[in-house]
């Protein structure tokens, strides 16, 4: 079976979700849950039921609050996993048990101690086992990545005969070349005779860092079905991330591929899944890397800013992101200067000369210079009266429930105190700058990093403000890491306001 669309099947919440410290609530996972739905992934995996009753809860809970993805429950090739499935999916409008066992000499050998014959009838009684409980019933040959292909044909062809409807040819162990998994691919798809009656999956682990080159092999090799999560969280080095294959194939039109994806909602979901799973995506992430639209060279600035496919394939808006960022610091050119002036309204004209000199004498104390700055430079008074300064901060926090927190602002030269509560140090804070500047505000990325491991050693802290129509972004850095949180957020508000 080849068409040309490929589905999306999102395991955030099954493989992505066994990182340890990621681990999600019921409702958070419903939240996710809907996100998915939202963003138009074809099956959420929505978790393990017989490993926890927590897992099982959110099997069901999910099967309720979702309802255009199919949802999908995984087991072992074990009677009591399938009936635990089964039972986890009663609510579920379309089931889908995701079933399987090792096929890699490794695994028969070490793991499982049997022979090929015995994983051929445990996986052949599992499919058909499943298949009384739901009809659509997926396989995973577990570490299928260093699997004999000769073998793997066997096993996917009675796995088909027994009913199953996708075959999942997991690279459990991120050991593949992206050649080498395409050509496993190829010879399934040559070498097994019922292969039309069902559609193989690509579900590669990055830890060599090949997941989304070996999930695109896969797929130009006739894989149908590209098993993802968001960020590319999970087990050790990730999954194949969502997003890399979701762009990668808008953006290579010429393999006349499809999926069902509203990339615009790429940015969002990312966001959601790091915040409440707490994992931080990696500045330089593809896609969704807070510099993944970022250009700070001056020779890539004078590119983009002259034509921005010059140094951009992907168009920020189709992810979600509103515009490339231009980041001014002491690599930027005259070329990138006076189109961020221009964007606050001023005419550098022929001074440009000059007002450059005295950018670069501030960029090589500042490192990054932001707007207000540039309104400095271009004289302009009123802005002082609107740069709000961390005066005075005194927490105290400890085992009690509330941290307290007095913190007092200078707003152009006047004065504010507020004394506040929150559930830790940073909460606090901030629930005092919102009292002081009297805004509905959200701290939508809170991103901390030790420069070094040392514990008297300088934190960075980016921070992402939301008020109720945009997003502004603040870093700050300091040996104490809630001076640094308090001062990347009055940045943000700083541009705010
Ligand atoms: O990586 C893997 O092999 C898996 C299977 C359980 C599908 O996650
Ligand atoms: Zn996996």
């Amino acid at each position: 079976m080849s068409t040309n669309k490929v589905y999306i099947f999102d395991t955030t919440l099954r493989d992505g979700e066994q990182v340890p410290g990621c681990q999600l609530n019921t409702s958070e996972k419903i939240e996710v849950a809907r996100a998915l739905e939202e963003l138009g992934v074809d099956i959420i995996e929505a978790g393990f039921p017989i490993s926890s009753p927590g897992d099982f809860n959110s099997v069901v809970e999910i099967s309720k609050a979702v309802s255009n993805p199919t949802i999908c429950a995984l087991t072992r090739a074990v009677k009591k996993d399938i009936e635990v499935a089964g039972e986890a999916l009663k609510y579920a409008k379309r089931g889908r048990i995701h079933t399987g066992i090792g096929t890699s000499p490794y695994h028969i050998k070490f793991k499982l101690k049997t022979t090929e014959e015995e994983i051929i009838r445990r996986a052949v009684e599992a499919v058909k086992y499943a298949r009384r409980f739901v009809d659509d019933v997926e396989f995973y040959a577990e570490d299928a990545g260093r699997s004999e292909n000769e073998f793997l044909a066997r096993v996917t062809e009675a796995v088909i005969g027994a009913g199953a409807t996708v075959v999942n040819i997991p690279d459990t162990t991120g050991y593949c070349l992206p050649q080498m998994f395409g050509e496993k691919i190829k010879y399934l798809i040559n070498n097994v005779s019922n292969m039309d009656k069902a559609i193989l999956a690509t579900h590669c682990h990055n830890d060599l860092g090949m997941a989304t080159a070996n999930s695109i092999s896969g797929i130009i090799n006739g894989a149908r079905q590209a098993e993802v999560t968001i960020n590319g969280i999970g087990e050790r080095a990730g999954n194949t991330s969502l997003e890399e294959v979701v762009m990668t194939l808008k953006s290579h039109k010429d393999l006349g591929l499809e999926t069902s994806i509203d990339t615009t909602k790429i940015m969002g979901v990312s966001k959601l899944v790091s915040s409440l799973m707490s994992m931080p995506v990696q500045a330089n992430k593809a896609i969704v890397g807070r510099n993944a639209f970022a250009h700070s060279s001056g020779i890539h600035q004078d590119g983009v800013i002259k034509h921005r496919e010059n140094y951009e394939i992907i168009d920020p808006k189709d992810v979600g992101v509103n515009e490339s960022e231009i980041i001014l610091t002491a690599r930027s050119g005259r070329a990138a200067l006076k189109h961020r002036l221009e964007l606050l309204g001023y005419n550098p004209g022929d001074k440009l000369d000059d007002i450059y000199s005295n950018f670069l004498d501030l960029a090589d104390k500042k490192k990054e210079i932001n707007d207000t700055d540039l309104r400095v430079l271009m004289g302009d008074t009123s802005v002082s009266s609107k740069t709000i300064k961390l005066d005075y901060l005194n927490i105290a926090t400890g085992t009690a429930e509330e941290t307290m927190a007095t913190i007092r602002l200078n707003i152009g030269g006047e004065l504010f105190t507020e004394t506040v509560s929150g559930n830790g140090p940073v909460d606090a804070a901030f629930n005092g700058i919102k009292k002081v500047v009297k805004k509905e505000l959200h701290l939508e990325e809170f991103f901390v990093q030790a420069v070094t491991r040392g514990s008297n050693d300088v934190g960075k802290v980016h921070v992402q403000v939301k008020d109720k129509d945009s997003v502004y972004s603040g870093f700050a850095s300091n040996t104490n890491i809630v001076i640094a949180s308090v001062e990347a957020c009055l940045e943000a508000i700083s541009k705010m306001m």
